[in-house]
């Protein structure tokens, strides 16, 4: 077995100086990469076994089905790489049919990644694995030196792309490219936009659990931040915005009221809302020109109840 495990501190205090910038905005807002603590990562657990919210268990299905037909266009490559890798859950059809020599994993959650991913490495002995506790978005680059030659093929599965605006989706997607050099490939899952009200339920299923999810965002603050949100003063408000083919996310305030955050006073009024997460909805053509942009051109694509694979090159 072959695994390795590399922890890049943030050299800035990144969560401190989000959320102050971002509750001193106006409109304020949050991103949504806050969300995954630990108890944030259960609940998005919890969220994809919903039943309105099937974005998860699309993509599933649609790479059980087309699992062949995906590795006969990926071809032989050396080595996957896979951004925001979670449990390395996802990735291990593509490593059954790739048989890649090297895998190397990406998440921000350093800890849960390095047991995940060292787990693979027992299962998959002649595979070579490197984990690294990154993240990502603001390092990407500094992965680079940990990449073996050869043909790569960065794998960025469960529309994650959809939670960056077009712009930055753009710009990660090119550096996507520039971190894996010009000979290789992109498989990337993003969901599509549909009935307005299958989305609309999906981000307000019946049990709240996606609510919980988007409320935990100001208990953490509280835990990591020496803050005082009620969180019961806070609405969970989500809605799909047509016009932008995006879903919003909000925590709407439902009183006036002023939070202390890291000695910082912040005042809230009746009705303010903190925007905490774009989830962008997606048609096949524009997320083509939108890769294309990004310096990749398409391959092939695959798609099942709403949900897209595309394969770039
Ligand atoms: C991780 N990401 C693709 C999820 C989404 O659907 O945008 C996050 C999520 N937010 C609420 N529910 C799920």
């Amino acid at each position: 077995m072959s695994f390795a495990f590399r922890h890049f501190p943030a050299v800035h205090d990144d969560l401190r100086a989000d959320v102050l910038a971002g509750l001193a905005a106006s409109p304020k807002a949050i991103p949504p990469k806050y969300f995954y603590d630990e108890a944030g990562c259960r609940l998005f657990e919890s969220i994809c076994a919903q039943p309105e919210y099937a974005l998860s268990r699309t993509e599933h299905a649609l790479m059980r089905e087309h699992l062949d037909a995906i590795a006969g266009a990926i071809g032989k490559v050396d080595c996957i790489v896979e951004p925001g890798a979670g449990d390395c859950a996802k990735v291990r059809r593509l490593v059954d049919v790739l048989t890649p020599a090297h895998l190397v994993c990406l998440d921000i959650a350093g800890a849960p990644l390095a047991a995940a991913a060292e787990a693979l490495a027992r299962d998959y002995p002649r595979l070579a694995v490197t984990a690294l506790g990154m993240d990502f978005v603001h390092d990407l680059e500094a992965a680079a030196p940990h990449l073996p030659p050869g043909k790569r093929l960065v794998y960025y599965p469960g529309s994650s792309i959809g939670n960056f605006p077009p712009d930055a989706a753009t710009a990660l997607l090119a550096r996507f490219r520039r971190l894996a050099g010009p000979a290789s490939q992109l498989l990337i899952g993003f969901d599509l936009r549909k009935d307005p009200l299958l989305l609309h339920a999906a981000y307000n299923d019946a049990a709240g659990v996606t609510a919980a999810f988007n409320l935990n965002l100001l208990e953490r603050i509280n835990r990591e931040l020496d803050a005082d949100f009620d969180a019961s003063a806070f609405r969970h408000y989500a809605f799909y915005n047509p016009a932008a083919g995006r879903i919003e996310m909000h925590l709407v305030s439902l009183a006036e009221q002023t939070v202390t955050v890291a000695g910082q006073c912040f005042d809230f009024y009746r009705g303010e809302t903190l925007l905490t997460e774009y989830s962008y909805k997606f048609v096949p053509r524009e997320f083509d020109a939108l890769a294309q942009d990004a310096g990749w051109q398409p391959q092939a694509a695959w798609e099942r109840d709403g949900f897209a694979v595309h394969l770039y090159a």
